[in-house]
């Protein structure tokens, strides 16, 4: 896989999310003149935005080694004691899905933190000892789908808290142009301008279309990808004219057709279309949120007037056409 070259490697090349961009630039500059650790970053979004990414932009920024690891994977304290100690000064220790942290391994987790202190426990029953070790000072980059994931005493131990935001249009044309070029795609504008109006404000997903669209242009074109077959390659990937996927249509069609439009609670739904609750949350429902086509009530969900209209359905008067 290539995912790595199209990568961006340094903050200038990173796209969009300008107000965390100039934060982080700020941060790290201050840091890195004050020869110190950049202080614990907590990056939280949808998937596919780019935490990983910025995660290793923030080490190579600061000039230091990256090391990765994820919620899931830190079964016992002591595999996040090994990761820690192995740290040379001002590291970044990064862990996706910082939720998924078990309870041990995150307490941990909080000493080293603070003071950069190793609170280990040897032994069980009388025996037990404790052994304190220090620590070189570091960063530790968390990324999570939601904030509201996290222990509260875990959240408060970053002293930087970034959201990643769904991208516009107008860049993640300029993340597919830039793709392209690095993976040496000819394209027109307006066909990036097509793949980005259909990436769900995702560059994981125009990243990925922009590769399907390359082998339509390929075999049923010259190569270069024009607007036309842009078009006619995202519908054949069946992925419609407001970038929803068949997840989406599923879930609204569900709202519309089984729950007349809702309020529906997340379960009930889940269990209607068979899909997992924390997909629903972390994955579908963001991007529709955002976009307008439901809404969260104390109740549940409800799908607005812009889902009936996206399936040509006719939304019932209650839900405040205009004329
Ligand atoms: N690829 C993925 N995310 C990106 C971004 N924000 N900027 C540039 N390229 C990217």
């Amino acid at each position: 896989r290539q995912d790595r070259a199209i990568r961006p490697k340094r903050l200038a090349d990173y796209i969009g999310q300008k107000e965390l961009r100039e934060q982080m630039e700020i941060f790290i500059q201050a840091a890195t003149a004050r020869q110190e650790a950049l202080d614990h970053v907590l990056i939280f979004g949808p998937p596919g935005l780019g935490k990983t990414t910025l995660a290793n932009i923030i080490a190579a920024e600061m000039c230091v080694k990256i090391r990765q690891t994820s919620g899931p994977v830190l079964d016992k304290a002591g595999d996040l004691a090994a990761l820690l100690t192995n740290l040379e000064p001002h590291d970044v220790l990064f862990i996706d899905e910082i939720h998924r942290l078990s309870p041990a391994v995150e307490e941990i987790l909080y000493p080293a933190m603070e003071d950069y202190q190793l609170d280990l426990m040897i032994g069980e029953g009388p025996a037990a000892r404790s052994i304190k070790l220090d620590l070189p000072p570091f960063t530790l980059v968390g990324a999570t789908t939601r904030a509201g994931l996290l222990t509260s005493p875990l959240r408060d131990r970053f002293g930087i808290v970034q959201r990643l935001e769904f991208y516009t249009v107008d860049e993640l044309a300029n993340i597919v142009a830039r793709s392209a070029k690095v993976l040496g795609i000819a394209m027109e504008p307006r066909g990036a301008y097509e793949i980005a109006r259909r990436s769900r404000g995702t560059p994981r997903i125009a990243n990925r279309l922009l590769r399907r669209v390359r082998d339509y242009a390929e075999v049923k074109g010259n190569g270069t990808i024009t607007e036309e077959l842009s078009f006619q390659a995202l519908e054949m990937l069946k992925v419609d004219n407001n970038g929803f996927d068949s997840l989406d249509r599923k879930l609204l069609l569900a709202m519309i057709e089984s729950f007349a439009g809702g309020p529906v609670g997340l379960d009930t739904l889940a269990a209607a279309i068979s899909e997992e609750r924390g997909t629903i949350e972390d994955v579908v429902e963001p991007y529709l949120l955002q976009q307008g086509f439901i809404m969260r009530t104390p109740r549940g969900r409800v799908v607005t007037q812009n889902a009936y209209l996206h399936f040509g359905l006719q939304p019932p008067k209650q839900l405040g056409m205009s004329e």
